[in-house]
C-alpha cells in the first residue's frame, strides 16, 4: 500500500482524499518510481473541476513528478533502478508510489535536484514548444506573455529574452510586474488597470506584437488579437480565467490575416522523439542557467487542497511543488 490523492468526483478543492492505494509490479514496458516531488499545473484544476473531462473514479489527478526507479517491468532497458528520472504530461502524479511507461521518463542529470525539475518539466517544455515550435521567435520579435509571473510565464520570459525577444509580460499586479521584469520582460502590463492592446501598440511603436502567448483564455482573448500586428500569431495555450468562447474565423481578417492556433503539450510530448528533443532543450538550458526554475511554494501532497486554493486565487508565483 502507498498513499495518493484521489478525486471520487469532479468540483472544488474539497473533492480531494488522500488515501491508500495499491501500486502493482511494473509490466512490460513499465517502471515503478518512488516520487519525491510532484508538480502542480494549472491543467490540475481544470481535471479536478471538470473542465477537461476525466474518464474513470476514482481517479489520481496531477501530470508531473521527479522521483527514484525502484523496479522495471519486462524490456525495460533505457533506465534501471536507482535512476533519478522526471516527467510532464502523465496523469497520476498526485502520489507516492506510480507506474509508468518507460519512454515517458528522462533522467534527470546531477545539477538538476528533484523539486526543480518537479517544477520545470511541464512548464518547461511547455514553454520549449511555443517558443520553438508554434512560434518559433526570432531576435527582435515583440512577444506578448501572459501570467508573467506564474510557473510557465517566468520560463517563457526568460528563455524568450535568451531567444533575442523583446518580451512584453501581462500580470495581474504590480508586485507581479517586477517578479516578470526580475525574469526577463522589457516591459508589463497589468492587465487589472491598464489596456493590453493600447499598451502592446505603445511598446512597438505602433506596430503591434509578432506573437501572444495568452494561457488567460477567455477574458484576453480579443485583447490579444488586438495586440498582435498583421500576420501576427495568437497562441490561446491556456483557460485560467476560462475558456474562450466561440469566434468565427471572419473577425481575423479585418484585424491583418491573423493566425489562431491551440496547442497542447500533450501532441508535443507524443512520441519518445518529440518528448526527447522538448526534455533535452529544457535541462540544456537550465543546466547552463539560462533558465532559473523558481520553487516559490511547497505543500506537503496531503494538503494539495490548500494549494490548488492558492493557485486559482492568484497567490502563486514561479512554480508550486507537493511534497509526497
Ligand atoms: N496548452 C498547454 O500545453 C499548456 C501547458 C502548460 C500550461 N498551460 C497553461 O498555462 C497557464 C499557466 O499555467 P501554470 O501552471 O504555470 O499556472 P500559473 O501561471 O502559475 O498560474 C495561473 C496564473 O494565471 C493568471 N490568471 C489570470 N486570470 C486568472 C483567473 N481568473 N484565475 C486564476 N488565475 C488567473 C494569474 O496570474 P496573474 O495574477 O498575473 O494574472 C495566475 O497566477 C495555464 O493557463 C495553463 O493551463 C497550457
Amino acid at each position: 500500500m502507498t498513499k495518493a490523492v484521489t478525486i471520487h468526483e469532479t468540483g472544488g478543492p474539497g473533492v480531494f482524499k488522500y488515501e491508500d492505494v495499491n501500486v502493482a509490479d511494473p509490466g512490460p514496458g513499465e517502471i515503478k518510481l518512488k516520487q519525491t516531488a510532484c508538480g502542480l499545473n494549472y491543467i490540475d484544476v481544470y481535471m479536478r473541476s471538470g473542465l477537461y473531462p476525466l474518464n474513470e473514479f476514482p481517479a489520481i489527478i496531477g501530470m508531473e513528478a521527479a522521483g527514484i526507479v525502484t523496479s522495471v517491468g519486462a524490456g525495460v532497458t533505457a533506465v534501471k533502478e536507482g535512476d533519478r528520472v522526471a516527467y510532464p504530461m502523465v496523469p497520476g502524479a498526485y502520489a507516492e508510489e506510480r507506474l509508468i511507461p518507460d519512454w515517458k521518463v528522462a533522467k534527470l542529470p546531477d545539477g538538476i535536484e528533484d523539486q526543480t525539475a518537479a517544477g520545470m518539466m511541464l512548464k518547461g517544455m511547455t514553454a520549449h514548444y511555443l517558443l520553438h515550435r508554434t512560434y518559433p521567435v526570432k531576435p527582435g520579435d515583440p512577444i506578448l506573455v501572459y501570467a508573467a509571473a506564474g510557473g510557465v510565464g517566468q520560463i517563457l520570459c526568460q528563455w524568450g529574452k535568451a531567444l533575442g525577444a523583446i518580451v512584453i509580460g501581462c500580470v495581474g499586479s504590480d508586485a507581479k510586474a517586477d517578479i516578470a521584469k526580475a525574469a526577463g520582460a522589457q516591459h508589463t502590463i497589468n492587465y487589472t488597470t491598464e489596456n493590453i492592446a493600447e499598451k502592446a501598440r505603445e511598446f512597438t511603436g505602433g506596430e503591434g506584437i509578432a506573437v501572444a502567448y495568452d494561457s488567460v483564455g477567455k477574458v484576453t482573448f480579443e485583447a490579444s488579437l488586438d495586440s498582435l500586428r498583421p500576420f501576427g500569431v495568437m497562441v490561446t495555450y491556456g483557460n485560467a480565467s476560462g475558456p474562450v468562447d466561440p469566434f468565427s474565423p471572419n473577425i481575423l481578417a479585418p484585424k491583418g490575416s491573423l493566425y489562431v492556433t491551440r496547442p497542447t503539450l500533450g501532441t508535443h510530448t507524443a512520441t519518445p522523439e518529440l518528448l526527447a528533443e522538448g526534455a533535452d532543450a529544457l535541462m540544456k538550458v537550465v543546466a547552463d542557467g539560462t533558465v532559473k526554475i523558481h520553487v516559490n511554494q511547497t505543500y506537503d501532497l496531503k494538503d494539495v487542497a490548500q494549494a490548488h486554493r492558492d493557485l486559482e486565487a492568484r497567490k502563486t508565483t514561479g512554480s508550486t511543488v507537493l511534497i509526497p
